[in-house]
């Protein structure tokens, strides 16, 4: 009888941890490998779908592959910020085969009212909007627009402002390495 209890009991001590490595195992590594991978097609899936040649040099592909990502298929800016958003012929409004305005990519110009969508490419010193990062940041956080010492009005950075600090860092390597544009006619 002894023997037979110690025989049962020896499996009973051994598998335990082995479950819970198991279950550990699939409730925490798994997880993270998905999102990682997912991380991994929307940095990929971004690089696909930038309508613009991209300047990669002396910056970190992955972040501006998840920055074209949040800007184009998440974040909406080309709608406010490309005047008109799409090429003549390519108005998915209109039923048209998407095309996006390349000529005039994020340069800004659109009105709403009295407010005009700002030129978000890269200035002559290759910053976005001619901010740094720090500017662009502290401007999508609080909404406050330092030159004129206002809050912006057209913008939906309440939206944006509670991005993680590597989102915000995407869309803004993102945006330092599209091509310089001036606003459409
Ligand atoms: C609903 C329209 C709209 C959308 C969507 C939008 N913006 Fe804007 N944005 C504006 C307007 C209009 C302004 C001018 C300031 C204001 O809102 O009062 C502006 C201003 C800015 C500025 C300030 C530029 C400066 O020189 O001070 C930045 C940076 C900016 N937008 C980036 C973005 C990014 C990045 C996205 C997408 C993630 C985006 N915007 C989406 C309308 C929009």
């Amino acid at each position: 009888m002894r023997q037979c209890r110690k025989e049962i009991k020896k499996p009973a001590l051994v598998w335990p941890p082995i479950w819970f490595m198991a279950v550990f195992t699939l409730f925490t590594l798994l997880p993270t490998a998905m999102v990682r991978a997912d991380d991994k097609s929307r940095v990929q899936r971004g690089l696909e779908i930038a309508p613009v040649p991209l300047n990669l040099k002396g910056k970190n592909r992955a972040l501006v592959g998840l920055g074209s990502y949040i800007v184009n298929a998440q974040g909406g800016c080309n709608d406010c910020h490309t005047n008109p958003p799409y090429a003549a012929g390519g108005n998915p409004f209109e039923g048209q085969p998407k095309q996006i305005n390349a000529a005039h990519y994020l340069a800004g110009g659109t009105a709403f009212g009295p407010v005009i969508s700002r030129n978000i490419t890269p200035d002559e010193r290759g910053l976005p909007a001619g901010l740094t990062f720090k500017q662009f940041e502290r401007l999508i956080r609080t909404g406050i627009d330092e030159d004129e010492n206002r809050l912006l009005q057209i913008m939906p950075w309440p939206v944006y402002q509670d991005m993680t600090t590597r989102d915000l860092k995407a869309v803004y390597e993102y945006l330092r390495s599209i091509p310089h544009a001036e606003p459409g006619p």
